[in-house]
């Protein structure tokens, strides 16, 4: 099998070609300077000229609270980006993996969301995410969209870099206690994504590590296997922590697609925390 990953300089892409080479499926990894999403003739010329039979397709726009304020922009990389993508597999008839988000949810209630439950984002990122999905679902069979929330990888900016950079520089941190969801680290999400993408078993899947917590448990986590816990952690509500883009409270996910479909699930999140902290080399415990 040969695929073509966007994103490839992203958290994710960078994670699914390596895995990809592990396990000697044959990865193109293109970043924007090679293949810029939004431009519909470059991203013709290099899905068709790359001769793949699939597409797995990391890129996109991910500044939450910049989107706000760049609408068009988000619009154009996360939904016409995501159409270009998929009007070029559909051509081909090659399989499409797109990444979705918890933000697609509304975030109400308690209960964990299923792939088919209403979709009513409250922010603008998780509008234009949605309408990536409703681009892939329209024009597409051989889909897959995976649902994904609070990512970490070896290859970007992420919520557990910033907190072991703010408890070294501050000593102390603030962290929002009323948005409860799971973290997913790309090492793990990247095995899943090829074990995925060599089936035919499409549709939408939700897939993040297992077990919730909020933002807060989820740092007090990090300075705990970090061996920081003199750093204070403070839990405050979303409204003490004013921000652009309003949040879901309820990420909650059920993975019991997953299951149904005999996919393996993802390992719990702090056992998930924990080689990510060694892989980057910050793990004292
Ligand atoms: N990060 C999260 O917490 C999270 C949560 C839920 C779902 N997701 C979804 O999961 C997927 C992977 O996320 P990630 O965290 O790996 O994202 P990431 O680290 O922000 O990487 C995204 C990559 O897309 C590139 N990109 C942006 N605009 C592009 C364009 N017009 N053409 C081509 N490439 C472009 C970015 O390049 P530049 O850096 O040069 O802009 C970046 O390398 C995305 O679909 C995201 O929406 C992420």
């Amino acid at each position: 099998m040969k695929v073509l990953v966007t994103g490839v300089k992203g958290q994710l892409g960078y994670d699914v070609v390596l895995e990809c080479k592990k396990r000697n499926i044959e990865a193109i990894g293109v970043e924007i300077d090679e293949m810029d999403i939004t431009d519909k003739a470059a991203v013709e010329k290099v899905i068709t000229e790359a001769q793949v039979d699939a597409v797995i397709h990391c890129a996109a726009y991910t500044a939450v609270d910049a989107a706000e304020d760049n609408v068009d922009l988000c619009r154009r990389v996360n939904a016409d980006g995501t159409k270009n993508i998929a009007e070029v597999c559909k051509r081909l008839d090659i399989k499409m993996m797109y990444f979705s988000t918890d933000y697609v949810f509304d975030g109400h209630g308690e209960r964990p969301w299923q792939p088919e439950d209403e979709r009513k984002p409250l922010n603008v990122y998780g509008q234009t995410k949605y309408e990536g999905e409703l681009a892939v679902e329209e024009l597409l069979q051989k889909y897959f969209i995976l649902r994904i929330s609070w990512v970490f990888g070896v290859n970007g900016k992420n919520f557990v870099k910033t907190m072991l950079r703010l408890g070294k520089e501050k000593g102390a941190v603030s962290v929002v206690n009323d948005q409860i969801g799971s973290p997913t680290y790309t090492a793990d999400l990247a095995r899943l994504v090829v074990d995925m993408i060599q089936t035919d078993k499409y549709g939408i899947y939700h897939a993040t590590n297992e077990g919730f917590c909020s933002w807060y448990e989820f740092a007090c986590e990090i300075f705990k296997q970090a061996g920081m816990m003199d750093v204070k952690v403070t839990p405050v509500d979303s409204t003490a922590f004013p921000v652009k883009a309003l949040r879901p409270k309820n990420s909650r996910m059920s993975k019991d697609k997953l299951d149904a479909n005999g996919f393996k699930r993802l390992p719990i999140w702090q056992d998930a925390l924990q080689r990510y902290l060694k892989e980057i080399g910050c793990n004292e415990i």
